[in-house]
Order: C-alpha cells, then sequence, then structure tokens
C-alpha cells in the first residue's frame, strides 16, 4: 500500500487531496498545525499528525510516525492580497516562511529516504497566479513563483535518483477557508489612495467567471503523482486551465 503525507489538512485543498488518496486506498498521512481528528474518515490507514511548516522541530516526529512515504504534497499555504506598498516586510516574510521556506524545508527533510529508495514524487501546491499575472498580489505571487522555480530546478537532479518533482497551479476557490483564514492578516493592506484602483478588482474577484473546485485540486494531485510523461504543471480547476492554455 502506498503511502502520501499531505500538510494543510484542517481545510480546503489539502482536506479533499487527504480524502481523495484515502478513497482511492493510500494510507494517508494528514498533516495539520492543530490536528483534528473528526474532519476526515475514521481509518486504519489514515494517520492525523501535527506539522507546521514553519516550525522544522515539528517534522522530525511526524516523519518518523509517518514510515516511510511514496508521496509528499506541500498543500499547506497563506494569501494575503492588497497593495505592496502596504504590506510589511514582515508580512511579507511570514508569507514567505510558509508558502516558500516550509515548503523548501520539509522538501529538504523528506528527500533522504525518496533518494536512498530511487523512487517517489514530491507535488508542490502553488497557485495560478504563476500563470496569468494579477493584480495586489505581488507579495502572494512571489512566493509562489519562487517554489515554481525552486520545483522546476530540483527536478533534474531528483530525477537522476527516480524521484519525481510536479507543481500543481489550482485557481480561485471561494469555497475552502483561505481568504477567511488570510482576512485579518489582510486588514489595511489597502490605504485610500489605492481605494479606486482596488474597488473594481475586488467586485471582479466577487464575481468570478469560473473557480476551482476542492475535487478539481485533489484530481489534479492524484494525476501529478501518478504522471509518467514526465509533465511538470499541472493547472487544476476550469479558470487555472483557462490560464494555461491562453499562455
Ligand atoms: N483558495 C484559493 O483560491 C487558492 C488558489 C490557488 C492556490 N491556493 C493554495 O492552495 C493551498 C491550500 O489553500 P486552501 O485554499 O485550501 O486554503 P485553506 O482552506 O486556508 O487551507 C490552508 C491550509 O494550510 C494550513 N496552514 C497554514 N499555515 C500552515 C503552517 N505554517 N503549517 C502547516 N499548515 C499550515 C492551514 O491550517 P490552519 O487551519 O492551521 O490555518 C490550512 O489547513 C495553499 O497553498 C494556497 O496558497 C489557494
Amino acid at each position: 500500500m502506498k503511502t502520501v503525507l499531505i500538510t494543510g489538512c484542517s481545510s480546503g485543498y489539502g482536506l479533499e487531496i487527504a480524502r481523495h488518496f484515502h478513497a482511492q486506498g493510500w494510507s494517508v498521512v494528514a498533516t495539520m498545525r492543530t490536528p483534528r481528528e473528526d474532519v476526515l474518515p475514521r481509518s486504519e490507514r489514515m494517520r492525523v499528525l501535527r506539522l507546521d511548516v514553519t516550525r522544522p522541530d515539528t517534522f522530525a516526529a511526524a516523519l518518523a510516525e509517518s514510515g516511510p512515504l511514496d508521496a509528499l504534497v506541500n498543500n499547506a499555504g497563506i494569501g494575503v492580497v492588497g497593495a505592496f506598498e502596504a504590506t510589511s516586510m514582515d508580512l511579507a516574510r511570514e508569507v514567505f516562511e510558509t508558502n516558500t521556506f516550509g515548503v523548501m524545508a520539509l522538501t529538504q527533510a523528506v528527500i533522504p529516504q525518496l533518494r536512498e529508495r530511487r523512487a517517489g514524487v514530491i507535488v508542490n501546491v502553488t497557485s495560478s497566479v504563476t500563470l496569468a499575472r494579477m493584480p495586489l498580489a505581488a507579495v502572494y505571487t512571489a512566493s509562489k513563483a519562487a517554489i515554481e522555480g525552486f520545483s522546476g530546478s530540483l527536478a533534474f537532479e531528483l530525477a537522476s535518483f527516480g524521484v519525481q518533482v510536479k507543481l500543481v497551479e489550482p485557481g480561485y476557490a471561494p469555497t475552502t477557508r483561505f481568504a477567511s483564514n488570510g482576512g485579518a492578516r489582510m486588514a489595511g493592506l489597502v490605504p485610500p489612495t489605492y481605494a479606486p484602483f482596488a474597488e473594481p478588482i475586488f467586485a471582479a474577484f466577487a464575481t468570478p467567471t469560473q473557480v476551482t473546485t476542492e475535487a478539481d485540486v485533489a484530481d489534479a494531485v492524484w494525476r501529478a503523482v501518478h504522471d509518467t510523461t514526465g509533465q511538470l504543471r499541472f493547472p487544476a480547476g476550469a479558470d487555472a486551465v483557462a490560464l494555461a492554455q491562453a499562455r
């Protein structure tokens, strides 16, 4: 039986990825900052473990308890929307600590076991902001674009050990907790001078023509893990697929 470790499983995409791999017969290590067993099916193949991607001291215990992994899904992430001028460098660093350095640190912790067994897949969940430029998302885009570059390069050196690296690029999902989880972080990031620019953009965000569902992302991660063609990027959701096709 194959085992996947997924970060950020308390809600949204991560929760659905965990459910999907479990439903397909995998053993799932669903990691969370604050473990909650009640959101996932109770099963011998489902383990909920504590892991905070910004706290490398939480990695060793989770990885020891997980046992050998066949796949790592770096899904945990936080958002920030606002004018760059109003975004403090402390906040920019906080976003990078989770979205960028957290992904890199956990990947580095997992590589040795995959390299030694000469097998396995690492899937990094970025965003459709890497597929087309979007306004008021400079810091968030930077944090995800860094992982796109990181993954593309890392894929070469790990391929020489039989380990694959993949990118899943989801579009906008109004149904996850992404916006509410980021609400406090974004307060005050649109100063009055930016309001005339920002208002129509927020109005457009509120009425998207195409969106991404949690199931779209779970399906894309599943396809990425099972890919045998060497494809690096997997846009997920109708909006992301449309942006990828327009490139
Ligand atoms: N929703 C969208 O529109 C959208 C679009 C494109 C890409 N994405 C990306 O998709 C991924 C999942 O987002 P989502 O939409 O499912 O949002 P979500 O519902 O807010 O889920 C994010 C998850 O990440 C976890 N997390 C945050 N910081 C963490 C940390 N330091 N260590 C471990 N876990 C942490 C959260 O845990 P807590 O419950 O502890 O906060 C939560 O489980 C993120 O990487 C996000 O950037 C989202």
